[in-house]
């Protein structure tokens, strides 16, 4: 029976990329740098043969969708910042039998989901930065499964409970990553470049650190009660799909681990930003 080995809320901002090309904002994110890296090392460590990543950057509009390509292999240029990441070039192992297990228990479940095999289904960057820093021997599998910006965080809920049930099913170790932001507003274009290393607003801020002393200190009934409020008011990222994904997969309210910082909380162009293992709970048979 497959497991899942780790899980983690994780950053993967355009800065971190900047962060180890030569120029003025070579070694800016180090921290969090280190911290990806020690992802990829945990998931080495627990003998992962996948990183299943919930990509907020592949936006889906309509259902939930899955990259089952057998091999990601491409050059990567943002559409979004095409001058902080360009030429990013990529090739990495897919995992078709395991999209295709995640496929099933999403339909299962109720809901709808397609897995795809397009030649230029590309990767995004939330996925591909998180594996530059995890993955650089491509060692480890690649499963993208795509954020819906219209889904609903129960929504979300129940695919990661589906996630839990696929890997179950399959025979693989599966390292599960929310790769999205924190509080997720970017300021005015007017000040966007002076903000590179700030959040947008104090409440956001604040609303951030509180979040991250309930999941430090295990009090996940709490921040779950809000979450909805929380991905509304503080501008989620593809609607917080992510986290509520790794709370559906982790026993949502019945979790009992604590997250644990891998570095600092940070600021990246008026979004908060941070990476935080949280300790797999022993799945009951
Ligand atoms: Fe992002």
């Amino acid at each position: 029976m497959g497991e899942i080995v780790l899980a983690a809320k994780i950053t993967h901002v355009p800065s971190i990329w900047l962060s180890i090309q030569p120029g003025k904002h070579y070694g800016i994110r180090r921290p969090a740098e280190e911290a990806l890296k020690e992802v990829g090392r945990r998931a080495r460590e627990r003998g992962a043969d996948t990183f299943l990543v919930a990509d907020s950057h592949w936006l889906n509009s309509i259902g939930f969708h899955l990259n089952g390509r057998e091999r990601h292999h491409g050059s990567y240029t943002s559409h979004e910042l095409p001058h902080f990441i360009h030429d990013l070039e990529y090739d990495y192992q897919g995992d078709a039998e395991l999209a295709e297990l995640v496929r099933e228990e999403i339909v299962a479940g109720g809901q709808k989901a397609r897995v795809h095999t397009y030649k230029d289904l590309g990767l995004e960057y939330a996925t591909l930065v998180p594996m530059y820093f995890m993955n650089g021997d491509s060692s480890i599998r690649v499963l993208p499964i795509g954020c819906n910006m219209y889904s609903t965080i129960d929504e979300n809920r129940r695919i990661g409970e589906a996630l839990l049930r696929a890997v179950r099913r399959s025979d693989r170790k599966v390292a599960f990553l929310a790769s999205g932001s924190l509080s997720h507003a970017f300021p005015p274009n007017a000040i966007a470049e002076t903000m590179l290393d700030d959040v947008s607003s104090e409440i956001n801020r604040t609303v951030d650190l509180a979040v991250l002393e309930m999941w430090k200190e295990g009090r996940f009934g709490e921040f779950l009660a809000m979450l909805p409020d929380y991905n509304a008011r503080c501008a989620g990222e593809g609607a917080m799909a992510d986290t509520a994904m790794l709370f559906g997969l982790l026993g949502w309210d019945g979790y009992t681990g604590k997250g644990e910082l891998l570095c600092p909380y940070f600021g990246s162009t008026g979004t908060g930003q941070v990476v935080v293992d949280f300790p797999v709970p022993a799945f009951a048979e």
